[in-house]
């Protein structure tokens, strides 16, 4: 019996399986609106069989974009196209959708991945970006401005604001974009957070910011909806946030009652000391899992399908995430279930296309 093609709960839903699309920023929205490429996009990857697709990072908010071609969230029209995008997915797939709320902070107004890291200035299309401290991530990037306490509640409301319009479009659940060194992890890291106020400085008081955005779209979403967090669980960096924080985060969250946990890592400093491999975020996952008790999502090059039931079914993680692997073979999971022997779902349209003899494995 496949343990990855076993379902799971998170909170209130229910997975087919432990296969979960993570976010990826498609840089093609224009703004903030979702248009045919997210169609097509999200379209193929939600009738990959996999068990959730978390949306990639949508902003709260226009300077809380990464470039100016991110999704948004902050108003009627942007809320109107996640809204189609979601009912025209329906109309193929069940599969549970979430979108990952996020604000860009320091890393915000640049061009889209694919092109040359360069700061846009406002009368290029980009604009002033904001962080807890006026640090740039280096000479490439805008110098933020340092955020006021004033400002600070915006933000917290704006990320609230954003989450009942993605109830109201139709997505089931919310991540909180917590990781990768944007905006809340830049207030998570003592490298970013240089602040002297209540946001800086201990461990409670960098945590701040990400409870009040926890706690106030808690207050506001739909409760029968559920709220996870994605987290970079180390800097990579002597002095920077680590797995001992992340640990007490991700306690004081699960018992907040978050829905699930995200461990990624890094993208917080220039020069982080990172230690790529296969599985080379699996450790952090295992290690928040062993002190709480909501699921746990790893990520990070896991890119074949024994390799991501071995890390299931030794309990290291719930569930495993499989980013660039699916999104370059958007039939990865239905491989997957192939060689595992795990039954998915599949279109009916695309049942005559299974194998010879793994046809039982494949409900439409
Ligand atoms: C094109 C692309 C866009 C991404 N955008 C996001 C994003 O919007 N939010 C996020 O948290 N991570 C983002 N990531 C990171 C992925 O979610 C994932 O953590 C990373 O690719 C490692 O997993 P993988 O090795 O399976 O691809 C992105 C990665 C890629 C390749």
């Amino acid at each position: 019996m496949s343990q990855l093609f076993s379902p799971i709960s998170i909170g209130n839903q229910s997975l087919n399986n432990r296969i979960v699309i993570p976010p990826m920023c498609q840089y093609s929205a224009e703004n903030g609106l979702a248009n045919n490429w997210h169609l097509m996009h999200y379209g193929t990857l939600s009738n990959s069989g996999a068990g959730l697709m978390i949306l990639e990072a949508t902003a709260v908010c226009p300077v809380g974009r990464l470039s100016p071609f991110d999704l948004g969230l902050w108003g009627n029209e942007q809320q109107q196209s996640i809204a189609t995008l979601i009912s025209n997915i329906r109309q193929y797939s069940a599969i549970p959708i979430a979108i990952q709320l996020v604000h860009a902070g320091r890393k915000g107004s640049m061009p889209p991945s694919w092109k040359p890291k360069q700061y846009i200035p406002p009368q290029q299309g980009g604009w002033q970006t904001v962080a807890p401290s006026g640090i740039a991530y280096n000479e490439n990037y805008n110098t933020p401005h340092a955020l006021t306490k004033d400002e600070i509640r915006v933000i917290v409301k704006q990320f609230a604001q954003a989450a009942v319009r993605a109830d109201l479009a139709g997505v089931d659940f919310i991540e909180i974009h917590a990781a990768h060194g944007y905006l809340i992890h830049q207030f998570l890291s003592p490298l970013t957070n240089k602040r002297t106020d209540e946001y800086g400085g201990s461990f409670a008081n960098r945590i701040r910011f990400l409870l009040e955005i926890y706690q106030s779209i808690r207050e506001q979403f739909s409760i029968k909806k559920d709220v996870g967090i994605r987290i970079s669980a180390t800097d990579w960096y002597e002095g920077g946030w680590n797995l001992d924080e992340s640990i007490q985060l991700a306690e004081k969250l699960d018992a907040l009652q978050c829905s699930y946990i995200h461990v990624s890592t890094g993208g917080l400093v220039e020069n982080q000391q990172i230690q790529l491999g296969p599985n080379y975020q699996v450790p952090f996952a295992q290690a928040v899992k062993q002190r709480v008790t909501m699921p746990v999502i790893t990520v990070g090059l896991i890119t074949e399908a024994i390799q991501a039931e071995a890390i299931v079914s030794t309990k290291q993680a719930d569930m495993v995430a499989v980013g660039r692997a699916l999104a370059f073979d958007p039939h990865w999971v239905r491989q997957a279930a192939i060689k595992l022997g795990g039954k998915t779902s599949i279109p009916p349209q695309y049942l005559s296309s299974v194998p010879h003899g793994f046809k039982n494995l494949f409900i439409d």
